[in-house]
């Protein structure tokens, strides 16, 4: 299916769960006041590739992402790795709460899919 629609009233405050979209993985994370405090101290000029965490959201609560690894594909786990986003166990690249690498071989931040809000409770991707 092209596009996806998602009720985010079924995931709760903390979580990251995991959907098929397109034949990947496909991220949904509802972000904690922590994890949006922390990703968006962090400093650009410390990254491998900058860009800013509201750049990469539209509702700072809300993470969507294409849960594919940048480096070799595979799929990283939720909330592990030293950065408390994600964890590739393949070579172990380690991502933030905002899906950008911190640590590890992964070149590039996990991607972010295209996608609206249609109302407060349902996200729409594609
Ligand atoms: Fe993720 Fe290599 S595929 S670290």
């Amino acid at each position: 299916i092209a596009k996806i629609e998602i009720k985010l009233k079924d995931i709760p405050e903390g979580k990251s769960v995991t959907f098929k979209w397109r034949g990947k993985p496909l991220f949904v994370r509802h972000r904690t006041e922590a994890e949006i405090e922390d990703v968006r101290s962090v400093k650009l000029s410390s990254l491998r590739d900058p860009e800013s965490d509201d750049k990469r959201v539209k509702d700072p609560r809300w993470l969507i992402l294409i849960g594919v690894c940048t480096h070799l594909g595979c799929v990283p786990i939720a909330n592990a790795g030293d950065f408390g986003g994600y964890y590739c166990p393949c070579h172990g690249s380690h991502f933030d709460a905002s899906g950008r690498v911190r640590k590890g071989p992964a070149p590039l931040n996990l991607a972010v899919p295209n996608y609206e809000f249609l109302d407060e409770d349902t996200l729409l991707v594609g």
